[in-house]
């Protein structure tokens, strides 16, 4: 039987054997070793790890949900993908973190449409035990009415008073679009679980620079609440991009983030045009600079093809591997968004 060793963020190994064909997450937990992961399917990327020595196989009819360019990288789904010779395997969380999910409920307050395409909800946790997340993780939501779930990541810090707060961007043939236009209303009942997600703000004092697309800011939010919360001051710079300028929405919270935050700032951009003089005509991946790249830890947000671009970008810039984090909207069950 193949050897896998497991080595995550923290610096603390597991070292468990694997039976042919079984995935890397079955034969950890038979081990007992509890690891990330949501969809189990390929779909979400909340395994994904790094095959740093050694040969892995997926089972053909497995879906692969990552780019040619990470899988060349040595990327793997543990939750699809099985040792076929000993492994080596490096985790990019640490694993003293990890809060193991369950099923919850919430109440919904108040439902907002902040911008032409992208609806607030905000949700008190019923029950007596409020949810521990990490500032960044996300949670599975039931569409009320319906058996589909979808994910969300939280915008505001945790603890704050057993509330709960959404961005959902609105799509045209999206169920929960359809739930919120239709019959979303105070009072109902969402069924939840989570905490998911290995996306959440590393602790240390270097500067931060945060890339999000869309309601990809709501981790980022999420983040700057925490450093708030907790006084951890850091150096923060966001690049926030929208389509159109009728798709902005935060920007008052982003300004009252940049008064209470000794050294936040941020940048907009616009992919189809503004007009206006502070807003930057173009992707956001535009407003990333060398010097912050460099030297920062990088948070990425959005949909595939901005979180690749911008990854690629800032690892062009000098940003190693390790100091990259990235969570990549995925439209269908599975990825947050
Ligand atoms: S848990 Fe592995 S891809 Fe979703």
């Amino acid at each position: 039987m193949p050897t896998v060793t497991l080595s995550f963020a923290d610096g603390d190994r597991a070292v468990f054997a694997a039976r042919s064909g079984e995935t890397i997450l079955a034969a950890a937990r038979r081990a007992g070793i509890a690891l990330a992961s949501d969809c189990e399917i390929g779909d979400c990327q909340t395994c994904r790890s790094t095959c740093l020595a050694g040969e892995i196989e997926y089972d053909e009819l497995s879906s692969i949900s990552l780019s040619p360019g990470e899988v060349e990288a040595g990327e793997i789904l543990p939750c699809v993908a099985a040792a076929a010779t000993d492994l080596e395997v490096h985790l990019p969380y640490e694993r003293g973190k990890l809060i193991a999910a369950k099923p919850f409920s919430i109440k919904v307050e108040r439902i907002d449409r902040l911008s032409s395409s992208v609806v607030g909800i905000s949700a008190r946790m019923l029950g007596l035990s409020a949810l521990k997340f990490l500032p960044g993780q996300y949670v599975n939501l039931q569409v009320p009415g319906t058996s589909e779930w979808r994910s969300y990541s939280m915008a505001n810090a945790p603890g704050e008073q057993r509330v709960l707060e959404f961005f959902v961007r609105l799509l045209d043939d999206g169920i929960m679009s359809r739930y919120l236009a239709e019959r979303a209303a105070p009072g109902d009942v969402i069924q939840c679980r989570g905490p998911q997600g290995t996306f959440y703000l590393r602790s240390g004092e270097r500067p931060v620079l945060m890339v999000a697309g869309g309601t990809g800011v709501a981790p980022m939010t999420s983040m700057l609440s925490q450093m708030i919360a907790s006084k951890e001051y850091r150096p923060v710079a966001l690049c926030f991009g929208v389509n159109r300028t009728d798709d902005l929405f935060l920007l008052d919270q982003l300004a009252k983030f940049r008064q209470v935050l000794p050294s936040f700032d941020f940048r907009i951009a616009v992919a189809e045009g503004t007009g206006k003089p502070d807003l930057h005509c173009g992707f956001v991946t535009d407003l990333i600079d060398a010097e912050s790249a460099a030297n920062s830890d990088v948070y990425l947000c959005g949909p595939p093809a901005m979180t690749e671009r911008a990854r690629t970008i800032v690892t062009e810039f000098g940003a190693p591997a390790s100091s990259i984090f990235a969570e990549k909207f995925i439209a269908t069950a599975g990825g947050a968004v």
